[in-house]
């Protein structure tokens, strides 16, 4: 009997990646017969294991922290949305050969905001802290969505001027330091920065937001982040983490190599119960 398509996620560390549970469901769901696994690579032995991986077969790869820059250095083409955001989390095998590099984390954003939040960016302010390569893979997708205002708010300030000479050309950014941020709440803040992985917050003014604002981690956790409970405590009513990212983002990739779009509502309940425990 031929041998499932193999697929993986490759990172550093890995081993509590969510995205073995996230493709099997899909694979059950779509009936396509394929094996997700994890691959643990240090950034010396990136190429090397992404090499084998694909010499031995493999079909797909997902690219997680910290090799996203690296893996856009080495694939043999790129999709705009990745050319542009400088990172890949998606490698395919191209039908001529040589690997398709795509970044699927901005539509996974994207989605998660449209249909499962039912949020709507288009003519509202945003604020998007950090200015890392998280911030920089949602940018284009999320000036897509027309805000009548983004504007970047970064510890380093000099990075969040970069980003915003870098794409300055799809729509309206601006950049300021956080002792800068006064003026009205934001409609929608967005927290790209890595302090939530640290258990940290950045140094955020109150007057950023109000009840009616929306927070939107890209982080997640088992218990709420400490953007989210930060979010809570200042009243914000609608404070959500990326887990729905995290599912649309794979859904994003599982198209890319199966031609197949998953259900990713039914995926995420069950990744909601995996983590927090059914309600
Ligand atoms: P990633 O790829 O996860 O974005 P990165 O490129 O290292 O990682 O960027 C991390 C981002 O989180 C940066 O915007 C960083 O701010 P600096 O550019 O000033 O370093 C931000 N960050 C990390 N820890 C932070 C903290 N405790 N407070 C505020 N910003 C923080």
């Amino acid at each position: 009997m031929s041998q499932p398509d193999r697929y993986a996620v490759i990172g550093h560390p890995v081993s509590h990646s969510r995205s073995p549970f996230i493709h099997a469901r899909f694979a059950a769901q779509t009936g396509q017969p394929l094996s997700y696994t994890t691959i643990d690579a240090k950034p010396a032995a990136f190429d090397h294991a992404v090499a084998e991986f694909f010499a031995q077969g493999g079909k797909g790869l997902n690219i997680t922290v910290p090799h996203k820059e690296a893996a856009a250095r080495l694939a043999d083409e790129l999709t705009p949305r990745a050319q542009r955001a400088g990172a890949v989390n998606t490698l395919a095998v191209r039908k001529s050969g040589g690997l398709l590099g795509d970044n699927t984390d901005g539509a996974g954003l994207a989605r998660d905001l449209a249909n499962n939040h039912r949020v709507s960016v288009a003519g509202r302010r945003v604020l998007l802290l950090g200015a890392g390569g998280a911030a920089r893979g949602i940018l284009a997708p999320l000036l897509g969505l027309q805000p009548s205002q983004l504007l970047i708010v970064n510890r380093t300030v000099q990075r969040a001027h970069e980003l915003v000479q870098e794409f300055r050309d799809l729509g309206q950014l601006q950049a300021v330091g956080y002792d800068q941020l006064n003026g009205s709440p934001f409609d929608l803040v967005i927290n790209a920065t890595a302090a939530s992985l640290a258990g940290e917050l950045p140094a955020l003014p109150a007057r950023i937001v109000n009840k009616d604002s929306i927070c939107y981690d890209l982080a997640y956790a088992r218990e709420d982040t400490p953007f989210v409970q930060w979010a809570h405590q200042r009243g914000v009513a609608r404070a959500m983490d990326g887990l729905g990212m995290l599912v649309e983002q794979a859904a994003e990739s599982f198209h890319l190599w199966r031609g197949v779009r998953p259900d990713t509502a039914s995926v995420l309940s069950a990744l909601v119960a995996e983590l927090r425990g059914s309600p």
